[in-house]
């Protein structure tokens, strides 16, 4: 049974369609409003809350929360919470892509298993944010309230893909947020948060599987700060839709364009881009290409072949796949100054632009 139904989803990436469709109003929300969910979520009652734990096949953890928690904790916390609702989102418009075999989501006979997992993955998102949200009511602290979203992808394939990006982030972020967290005495949240992590990692392995890639895509997994992905989930956002992201003292970059599309694992130039409007008084002389992948120091590359057309700047940084064996997330990050960096923190310390992320494997 298990076996047959563990096949039966890896051939859905064959049939599913892969082409990519033009961009159309998303049938589920024409507007970008996600919530409230039929459930009640993110503001279920008793009831609600009792069906989202049966979708997600476990319950919110029912211990007594930690006696306090940090200024830094409370960021954490709202992150964690502006993070998982917009996947909610996300995986809510999938869900409804999938069932209603929208155009180039048909996925023929993997259809149940799909919506099984995917299912799962919802409500499961929904504790998350449920628990991130009532530990900061049980602190006195705004809950974070959803924004209008709107997701770049027409197909299902894409979908995954972006799934298996922004999973990853998520996944470099949250060892940010234990770091952070054991800096401030805040210990009392670890332990959940990382069994938030291996949720999430689960997930990730779906994902990779879907996309006929290894489930698991490197020993040590590419760590992220929240302002990466603070800045990153801020593309799915519709601008200005979000009622309190402002409460949320973290920064937001530039946006940073990875301008190659495939990238192989190999030694390669890739090529970025950025608006020239959003350089301010810098030169691209004192400019650096920093990349962060697995557990390694960050790697900071000069530009190559700076060009600007029309409003852009266009440039080329090495990527030095061979000796980094760079698999799985790259976040690339334009930063100034510096020609090394002693851990992510002093990179995005130092970081303008990004993240421009890169997936290989
Ligand atoms: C669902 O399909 C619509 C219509 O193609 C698309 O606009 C939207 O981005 C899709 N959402 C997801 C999460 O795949």
């Amino acid at each position: 049974m298990r076996t047959s139904r563990f096949c039966a989803a890896a051939l859905v990436a064959s049939f599913a369609s892969a082409a990519p469709t033009a961009k159309r109003q998303s049938g589920l929300s024409p507007d970008g409003n996600y919530f409230p969910l039929p459930n009640g979520f993110p503001d279920s009652n008793r009831d609600g809350e009792i069906t989202i734990q049966d979708g997600a096949h476990g319950t919110l953890p029912n211990g007594p929360p930690p006696t306090a928690l940090s200024a830094e904790g409370v960021t954490n916390l709202k992150l964690i919470a502006l993070n998982e609702l917009f996947e909610v989102a996300f995986f809510t418009e999938l869900i409804y892509n999938v069932t209603n075999k929208v155009s180039g989501y048909d996925l023929g006979m993997g259809h149940d298993y799909m919506l099984d997992s995917l299912n799962a993955i919802v409500n499961q998102e929904e504790l998350h944010v449920l628990n991130a949200n009532g530990a900061l009511e049980h602190f006195n602290q705004e809950k974070i309230q959803p924004c209008k979203y709107n997701f770049p992808v027409t197909d299902f394939q894409s979908a995954i893909a972006l799934a298996g990006t922004f999973t990853d982030v998520v996944l470099g972020t949250l060892q940010d947020v234990n770091q952070i967290f054991a800096k401030n005495q805040d210990d009392g949240l670890v332990r959940a948060v990382t069994s938030v992590v291996g949720n999430e990692a689960e997930q990730e392995g779906f994902f990779r599987l879907m996309q006929k890639k290894r489930p698991s895509s490197q020993p040590f997994l590419t760590t992220a700060t929240r302002d990466f992905a603070f800045t990153a989930i801020q593309d799915f956002i519709i601008e200005g839709s979000c009622p309190n992201i402002g409460t949320i003292p973290l920064k937001r970059f530039k946006p940073l364009t990875v301008e190659t599309k495939m990238i192989p694992a190999e030694d390669q130039n890739i090529k970025f881009s950025f608006y020239m409007k959003d350089a301010g008084m810098y030169d691209t002389n004192d400019m650096r290409l920093t990349y962060l992948n697995g557990q390694n120091q960050p790697i900071v590359k000069t530009f190559e072949n700076v060009k600007m057309e029309g409003e852009k700047v266009f440039f080329e940084a090495p990527f030095p796949y061979d000796d980094f064996l760079m698999n799985g997330l790259t976040i690339a990050a334009v930063t100034m100054g510096a020609e090394e960096f002693e851990n992510a923190d002093k990179m995005a310390e130092a970081a303008v632009f990004g993240p421009g992320l890169i997936e290989v494997d």
